[in-house]
């Protein structure tokens, strides 16, 4: 999912209200936590120290700073301990096309499920009995059977303050929000692919068994469009899971969506120190991330980028321009990895280099245009009655790694009508528009059954195939 920020076109006061109601009852659960701004020149001279670490007594410091640390963050979180340093938490495959995961929140905990995202940053839930969905009678249920957190039966959640630097993370901005004598941090607005949400920022407990995370932001939805739950944003903004909680990496392997909304499911493992994980490195290939050069649109910071070099069906190369592979200078085009979103997403220029190499390669099977017309998706071949040995679609990255997806990630059959259809989706625009973010995305369809490991320390992806269930 790609989202972007606006600020209220909601105002704040009216979303106050709603959190509020009944207003007298609920007043003194949600109080206001107002957080002194630091000193940004302070922060930066911290900053450049510590990149000036030549000094024998400069270490001295560093190693003390850094146990001391180490010892605040055990005292801090007293359940800790080195083996309990990863979390695991099952991912589920739903009907709504994305894999969802459990997170408890508040004092006492309440327990409430998420999209897990890599492609987007805030996490939030919908918020309060009051909460609207407009658009959300999905298949897996309906508005009134999504769950609410209900803030006012919590005893350790706040308001984010405005002057809270936190409050800024939402709004992409490194300079602090206006706020204008406003002590609230101001209403988000976040806009998805499909579908919208909107709502105040919280700061309250993330709970685990192996601790809890104290001071955690987290938005409190209060009007939303299609969207089946609330989101956990693991995306690189300072918002997302993984980076207020200071993960040294996360991993997962989807099962496939044939269990979609069935009780099957895979861990999510949120790793907190580098050598707390038994880490599956065996047969991992590694590709580093590639960082986009335009960090002012704020949803490129949020995404995964990967050095893709290459993609080759049958072993034969396609032929890419390189500024689709990778983001150039405006910041637009390149390869993002996204859970959040269903089928892989690739320009159309892209889409049609590959489409053609499959066509041709696979030119002895009926192909079926009709399906694909109404599916939109392209190219589908009818091979009823027929057994078929289909091209491999390999990726291939910087530095050498090169990922095979298992046949069943990249053709489906289309229910029970013999007809295979290539799940990748395209724009379907005439001709080629100037493109606009990222080229390629590479859905969490096109993950199934593949290990996947968000190395934020080594700032690195790890994959390898293997059945997920
Ligand atoms: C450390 O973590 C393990 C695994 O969760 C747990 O069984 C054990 O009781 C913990 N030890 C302490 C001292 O909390
Ligand atoms: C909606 O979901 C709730 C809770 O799961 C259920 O009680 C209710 O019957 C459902 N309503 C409809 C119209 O399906
Ligand atoms: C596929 O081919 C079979 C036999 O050739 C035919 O009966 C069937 O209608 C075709 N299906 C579609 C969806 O075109």
């Amino acid at each position: 999912m790609h989202p972007s920020m606006a600020f209220s076109l909601i105002t704040i006061l009216s979303l106050i209200s709603i959190l509020c109601i009944p207003s007298s009852s609920s007043q003194d659960t949600l109080q206001l936590s107002l957080t002194p701004i630091s000193n940004p020149h302070i922060a930066a001279s911290q900053q450049s120290e510590s990149q000036t670490n030549q000094h024998p007594w400069m270490q001295t410091v560093n190693y003390l700073a850094s146990s001391s640390l180490a010892r605040a963050h055990h005292l801090k979180n007293p359940k800790l301990n080195s083996s309990a340093s990863t979390s695991a938490i099952p991912l589920f495959p739903v009907g709504y096309g994305g894999y969802s995961v459990s997170l408890s929140f508040g004092s006492p905990a309440q327990k409430l499920s998420f999209v897990m995202d890599t492609g987007s940053s805030l996490v939030w839930f919908p918020c309060t009995k009051r909460y609207q969905c407009y658009g959300c009678d999905f298949s897996t249920g309906n508005q009134t059977g999504i769950s609410k957190f209900i803030p006012k039966l919590s005893s350790s959640v706040k308001i984010l303050g405005c002057s809270n630097k936190k409050c800024g993370w939402v709004f992409g901005s490194t300079d602090p929000v206006q706020c204008n004598g406003k002590e609230i941090c101001p209403a988000y607005i976040l806009q998805y692919g499909s579908g919208s949400t909107s709502g105040l920022m919280l700061s309250e407990t993330l709970k685990f068994p192996e601790g809890d995370v104290t001071d955690f932001v987290v938005g409190c939805s209060i009007i939303s469009t299609r969207q089946p739950s609330g989101i956990a944003g693991f995306g690189r903004g300072p918002a997302s899971l993984p980076v207020q909680m200071g993960l040294k990496k996360f991993s997962y392997c989807l099962v496939s969506h044939r269990f979609d909304d069935k009780p099957v499911s895979s861990d999510l493992l949120l790793v907190r120190s580098s050598s707390g994980s038994s880490t599956k490195d065996i047969g991992v290939s590694y590709t580093k991330f590639h960082k986009n050069p335009v960090t002012s649109r704020t949803s490129f910071a949020d995404y995964y980028y990967l050095n893709l070099r290459k993609i080759t069906v049958g072993g034969k190369p396609v032929k890419i321009s390189y500024d689709f592979l990778v983001p150039g200078s405006d910041g637009n085009g390149g390869t993002i990895i996204d859970s959040g979103t269903t089928f892989t997403f690739m320009d159309d220029h892209v889409h049609n280099l590959v489409a053609k190499e499959f066509e041709n390669q696979l030119s002895k099977y009926h192909r079926a245009v009709d399906v694909e017309k109404m599916s939109g998706l392209r190219p589908c071949f009818n091979l009823t009655g027929k057994s078929v040995e289909l091209p491999e679609l390999m990726f291939h990255f910087k530095g050498g790694a090169k990922l095979t997806l298992p046949m069943a990630d990249y053709f489906s059959f289309l229910g029970d009508s013999g007809v295979l259809c290539m799940t990748i989706v395209s724009s379907n625009r005439v001709g080629s528009g100037p493109k606009t973010g990222p080229s390629i995305i590479i859905g969490n369809y096109q993950q199934q059954n593949i290990y996947l490991e968000y190395d934020l320390e080594k700032e690195r992806l790890g994959f390898k195939k293997q059945i997920c269930k």
